[in-house]
């Protein structure tokens, strides 16, 4: 006998959006003392004007459950609609249970599946990938994939490598079935070799057998700007260009581009370097946002589509890489206008 499965395969789409940004704006000004920079430093070098942090009573499942309700809002459903729940983030405070399940919880949203994803600020493109292969077999109807961190949490406020870069946000969509392909094959790989250029700093990298982790420090993020910006300006143009290909359409047919929001400079290395035509809308969510990690894709598509309402419903190639290293991208439809 061979075995049956029920679910037919089917197209999916991104229904909606949903973003959530703290309310306390910190500018280059308040960190540039204990790492004797400026603010013109910061701005020619990343792009970054200012950044949200979260404040002390603001949690990193505050911030998702806000962008939740928003994204299944705009996709004219309930939380008794959604069916899974996936969060991807790096800084949720606790091994298990997961960030996931405190958002399902607190939303209402009972029985979903329901995990988390470390794919660091490539987190976001990874759960798309998986949502809509999940979507796409039958696994779940309606997914809510989540971005969301709180790197504020994790930083080193004299370290002159990251300090100024991380930020705190939430982005949120809801992934379900279409009539056409909404969301074309993802991508996802890997550089392992290089897993040590962005790490929370100590890691379990350093714990040895016996090590009494009890007198272990708080970890905070740590990388190697100069080797990060390289891998991401070479590898990840490479790895944009061939998910084009894959998606069957040209350059041009590709009306927005949203990367994640590492770097100004890496923004603009990329679209060079894919050769973007001009048409393209790039985000560039960056210079207020920072680099939200998970969170930067999500957030920067809310941008873009409040920005520019006329790329609801147009074609999107979403670009995530990060610590790991790892990275993952698809091209999409971008999400109609909201139904409320
Ligand atoms: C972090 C980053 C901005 C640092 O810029 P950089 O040009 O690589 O900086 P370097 O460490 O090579 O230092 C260059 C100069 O700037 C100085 N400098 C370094 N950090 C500085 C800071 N925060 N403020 C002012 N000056 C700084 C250095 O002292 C050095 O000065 P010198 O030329 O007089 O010796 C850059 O490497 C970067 O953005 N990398 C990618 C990071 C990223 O995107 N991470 C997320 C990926 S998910």
């Amino acid at each position: 006998m061979s075995i049956k499965n029920s679910a037919p395969m089917r197209n999916t789409q991104i229904l909606s959006v949903g973003a959530f940004r703290p309310a306390r704006v910190v500018p280059n000004s308040e960190l540039v003392e204990r790492i004797d920079s400026s603010d013109e430093w910061i701005q020619q070098r990343t792009g970054i004007a200012t950044r949200h942090w979260a404040g002390a009573d603001e949690s990193l499942a505050d911030m998702a459950v806000e962008a939740s309700k928003i994204a299944i809002k705009r996709a004219g459903l309930t939380a008794a609609d959604i069916d899974t729940v996936i969060f991807a983030t790096i800084t949720y405070p606790y091994q298990t249970p997961s960030a996931s399940t405190e958002v399902a919880l607190r939303l209402g949203i009972e029985n979903s599946a329901a995990f988390d994803i470390n794919a660091a600020c490539a987190g976001f493109c990874y759960s798309v990938g998986v949502a809509s292969d999940m979507v796409r077999s039958g696994t779940s109807t309606y997914a809510l994939v989540i971005g969301a961190e709180k790197i504020s949490d994790f930083l080193d406020l004299d370290d002159r490598a990251t300090s100024f870069i991380f930020a705190d946000g939430a982005g949120a969509v809801v992934i379900g079935p279409s009539d056409h392909v909404g969301i074309g094959k993802t991508m996802m790989g890997s550089d392992v070799s290089n897993r040590e250029a962005i790490s929370m700093v100590p890691s379990w990298l350093d714990y040895k057998p016996g090590a009494n982790l009890a007198q272990t420090s708080w970890p905070v993020i740590h990388q190697e700007g100069q080797k990060v910006f390289r891998w991401a300006v070479y590898e990840i143009a490479k790895v944009g260009k061939e998910i084009i290909a894959d998606s069957g359409l040209t350059p041009d047919e590709i009306a927005a581009f949203i990367p994640h929001q590492a770097n100004e400079r890496i923004i603009d290395s990329l679209a060079k370097s894919m050769e973007l035509p001009e048409s393209v809308a790039i985000a560039r969510d960056i210079r207020t946002t920072g680099n939200t990690s998970a969170a930067s894709v999500p957030l920067a598509m809310d941008a873009l589509l409040a920005e520019r309402p006329e790329l609801h419903g147009k074609n999107a190639l979403l670009l995530g890489f990060g610590a790991g290293l790892v990275y993952a991208g698809q091209v999409v439809e971008l999400p109609p206008v909201p139904k409320k």
